[in-house]
């Protein structure tokens, strides 16, 4: 097992684990100045990871940078798979991991949480790479252009569980926000635990009611095949392009040597 993967049986180990009983006042406080707080229903992670559970999640990315683990698996098949200097949502981003690789990587990604206390931390950690407080219902195009960010995406990847930690009943709502905020042929990326309140069939039929296809479901974020015994599911969704245009950028493209002419650069 390498790290990353190791990182996301950590991950999924304390999100099995019971809520804290104590709260903790500072992060609920920041919570409640914010407007996406006082107009959105609240989410289960509102909910459930409060208190020590809060402290515990937001403190361990601390120790898991200090110890070199690998924290960006999940940038890298966004990467794979985006355009060059693409434009990426990051949607429920966290502490900012995933924004800050896709950054680092060339891509001009924005990072969006309705979790203030997380998007405190993300900005300090990740000094110049752009974070947004902000409820994934309640967001538009016009939102994110006010903060510098584009208004429509090549890709929005839901990493680390964000689909099953929406507000209970919100979940197609919000796909249906951001589908909205999809370029034609752009993609939709989440990863999810199965054994939750919200299912991997719920996902797929809300996808299907938004026409959102299906291109891939794996099992893990390194392509293991996805299984009845996953406990884990990562589906790449892609917005139809009405105009049927949308193919493979050229560089991935392979031309039949016998069709090279004398500029082969043009072929490579
Ligand atoms: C388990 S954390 C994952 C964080 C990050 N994606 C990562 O993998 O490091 C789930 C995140 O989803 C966010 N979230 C849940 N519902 C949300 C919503 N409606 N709008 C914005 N963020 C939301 C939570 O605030 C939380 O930060």
């Amino acid at each position: 097992m390498d790290g990353w993967t190791e990182q996301l049986v950590t991950c999924a180990e304390f999100e099995r684990s019971e809520p804290g009983a104590a709260r903790n006042p500072g992060h609920h406080e920041r919570l409640s100045d914010m407007s996406a707080a006082q107009t959105s229903p609240p989410t289960r992670w509102e909910q459930q990871v409060v208190g020590e559970k809060w402290d515990f999640y937001a403190n361990r990315f601390e120790k898991m940078i200090a110890d070199g683990t690998d924290l960006e698996g999940e940038a890298r098949l966004v990467d794979a798979l985006a355009p060059r200097q693409a434009a990426v949502l990051d949607g429920g981003c966290g502490t900012g991991r995933i924004t800050a690789a896709l950054q680092r990587m060339g891509h001009r990604a924005i990072g969006v949480d309705k979790d203030a206390g997380l998007i405190d931390i993300a900005k300090q950690r990740y000094l110049g790479v752009p974070y947004l407080n902000r409820d994934l219902l309640l967001l538009d195009g016009d939102v994110l252009t006010a903060v510098g960010a584009p208004a429509e995406f090549d890709i929005i990847v839901l990493p680390g569980n964000v689909m099953v930690y929406l507000a209970p009943g919100t979940e197609r709502e919000v796909l249906r926000v951001l589908t909205g905020l999809l370029k034609p042929a752009g993609r939709l990326i989440a990863g999810f635990a199965t054994d939750r309140d919200y299912s991997p069939a719920s996902f797929l039929a809300d996808a299907d009611a938004l026409d959102l296809q299906v291109e891939h479901q794996f099992g893990t974020w390194d392509l293991r095949p996805f299984e009845n015994a996953s406990d884990w599911t990562v589906a790449v969704l892609r917005r139809p392009d009405p105009d049927g245009q949308e193919q493979a950028p050229a560089a991935t493209r392979w031309t039949p040597a016998s069709q090279w002419h004398s500029d082969p650069e043009q072929h490579l």
